[in-house]
C-alpha cells in the first residue's frame, strides 16, 4: 500500500507542476478535467476506496479526501489569481494609453470645406468681438418677412421662393435675417453677433443654386451705430478671410478694398451692396468678370421699423445689419465652380481641402 502513498505523493506533484506552467483559464480547465474529471486521474484513485480492506481505509480514505480538498483548492487559487492578472493588465493598459501614439495617415479625417469656413469665419467675428447667435429654421411669417418689415402682399416676398409648411404662418426659413430679430427681442443692448445657419428656397438645382444653403447673417446695434461701421467690419473681414487663401499669393490682399454700391432690402435704409477688389488678379480674371470687383454681401444700417419690432427705440439706438451665403464666399476662397460639389461627397473633391 505504500503504492498508494506514493501515487498520491505523484499526483499533487503532477498537478502542481501542470499548474505551475499554465496561464489560462481554457488551460486550467483541462487540468481539472485530467484530474479531477469524470475519469480524472485523481477520481480513479478515489474509485478504489470501494477495493480497500478496512485498515487501508483507515489508513489511505482521509488522505485521498485530503489529496481532492488540496486539488481542488490549489485549482481555485490558480484560476483566481490569472482572473486578477488580467483584470490589472486591463487597468495597466488603459493607464499607459498613449495618446499621441502613431496613428495611421490614412486613417486621418479632415474637416469638410464647409465646416472650415463656418470655424474661419466664426473666429474672424469672435476676434473682432462679435458674439455667436443662433435661430430656428423653421420660422414663423412675422419673424421670416412681416418683422424684417416685409408685411403680406409687399412685393419683396417674390424675391423668396419659400417653403411654406402646412401649419399655417410657418416656413422653413428663406434667410438667416430673422436671427437678428430673435436677438433683438432676447439679448440685451448692446448688440453685436453673427448667425450661421441652413436657409431653404425653392429652387431648381443646377452649378449656382441650391435649395438649401448656408447663410451668415451680421447684427450690431448700439448708440451711434453708422454705415462707416458696416464698411470697416466688412473690410476686416474680407481682408482676414482672404489674407490666407494660398489662390491670392500674387494679390496683397492685406489691404484689399471694398466699393460700395447702393443696393436694396425692405429690412435696411440705407441698403448697399459691399464688392471687394478681386482677390485673384490685377488687371481682371474670369472670376472677376474681367471687372477686378467681386460682389460679395449686401447689408445696410437697420430700418427703424425692424428695430421697433425687436422692441428697440430707433431714436435712441441704430444698427447696421448684412448678410451672405457661406457657399459664394467658399468658392471664391477654394476656386469651386459648382456648388453641387459641397454635397456630392464625391472624395476626389473633398481630399483637396
Ligand atoms: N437676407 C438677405 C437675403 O438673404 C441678405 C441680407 C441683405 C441680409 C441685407 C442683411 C442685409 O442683413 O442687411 O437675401
Amino acid at each position: 500500500m505504500a503504492n498508494i502513498s506514493e501515487q498520491i505523493k505523484k499526483l499533487k506533484e503532477q498537478l502542481t507542476k501542470e499548474l505551475k506552467t499554465s496561464n489560462n483559464s481554457l488551460v486550467i480547465e483541462k487540468i481539472r478535467v485530467k484530474f479531477l474529471g469524470k475519469t480524472g486521474l485523481i477520481t480513479n484513485l478515489l474509485s478504489q476506496i470501494k477495493n480497500f480492506t478496512i485498515e487501508e481505509k483507515r489508513e489511505f480514505a482521509s488522505k485521498l479526501n485530503e489529496l481532492k480538498k488540496f486539488s481542488e483548492q490549489i485549482i481555485k487559487e490558480k484560476r483566481e489569481k490569472i482572473l486578477k492578472q488580467k483584470a490589472n493588465a486591463k487597468i495597466l493598459k488603459k493607464q499607459s494609453f498613449d495618446v499621441t501614439s502613431y496613428l495611421p495617415e490614412k486613417l486621418k479625417g479632415h474637416k469638410h470645406p464647409y465646416s472650415q469656413i463656418i470655424e474661419e469665419i466664426e473666429n474672424i467675428f469672435i476676434s473682432m468681438g462679435f458674439d455667436l447667435f443662433d435661430g430656428p429654421e423653421v420660422e414663423t411669417d412675422y419673424y421670416n418677412f412681416a418683422a424684417l418689415n416685409i408685411p403680406e402682399n409687399h412685393p419683396a416676398r417674390d424675391m423668396y421662393d419659400t417653403f411654406w409648411l402646412n401649419k399655417k404662418n410657418t416656413l422653413l426659413r428663406t434667410h438667416t435675417s430673422p436671427v437678428q430679430v430673435h436677438a433683438m427681442k432676447n439679448k440685451p443692448l448692446p448688440i453685436a453677433g453673427i448667425a450661421i445657419g441652413r436657409t431653404f428656397r425653392h429652387e431648381a438645382v443646377d452649378a449656382s443654386h441650391d435649395f438649401m444653403f448656408m447663410q451668415c447673417e451680421g447684427v450690431v446695434i448700439d448708440k451711434n451705430i453708422t454705415l462707416s461701421h458696416l464698411f470697416a467690419t466688412a473690410k476686416k473681414f474680407l481682408q482676414v478671410m482672404f489674407e490666407k487663401s494660398e489662390k491670392t499669393s500674387n494679390v496683397n490682399v492685406k489691404d484689399l478694398d471694398i466699393r460700395i454700391r447702393p443696393g436694396f432690402f425692405p429690412f435696411v435704409e440705407p441698403g448697399v451692396e459691399i464688392d471687394m477688389r478681386c482677390p485673384f488678379c490685377k488687371n481682371g480674371c474670369s472670376v472677376c468678370k474681367n471687372s477686378t470687383w467681386v460682389e460679395i454681401f449686401p447689408g445696410g444700417l437697420i430700418h427703424p421699423n425692424v428695430l421697433r419690432a425687436g422692441g428697440i427705440d430707433p431714436e435712441k439706438y441704430s444698427g447696421f445689419a448684412f448678410g451672405f451665403g457661406l457657399t459664394r464666399l467658399a468658392m471664391l476662397k477654394y476656386g469651386i465652380n459648382d456648388i453641387r460639389h459641397f454635397y456630392g461627397g464625391k472624395l476626389n473633391f473633398l481630399e483637396q481641402f
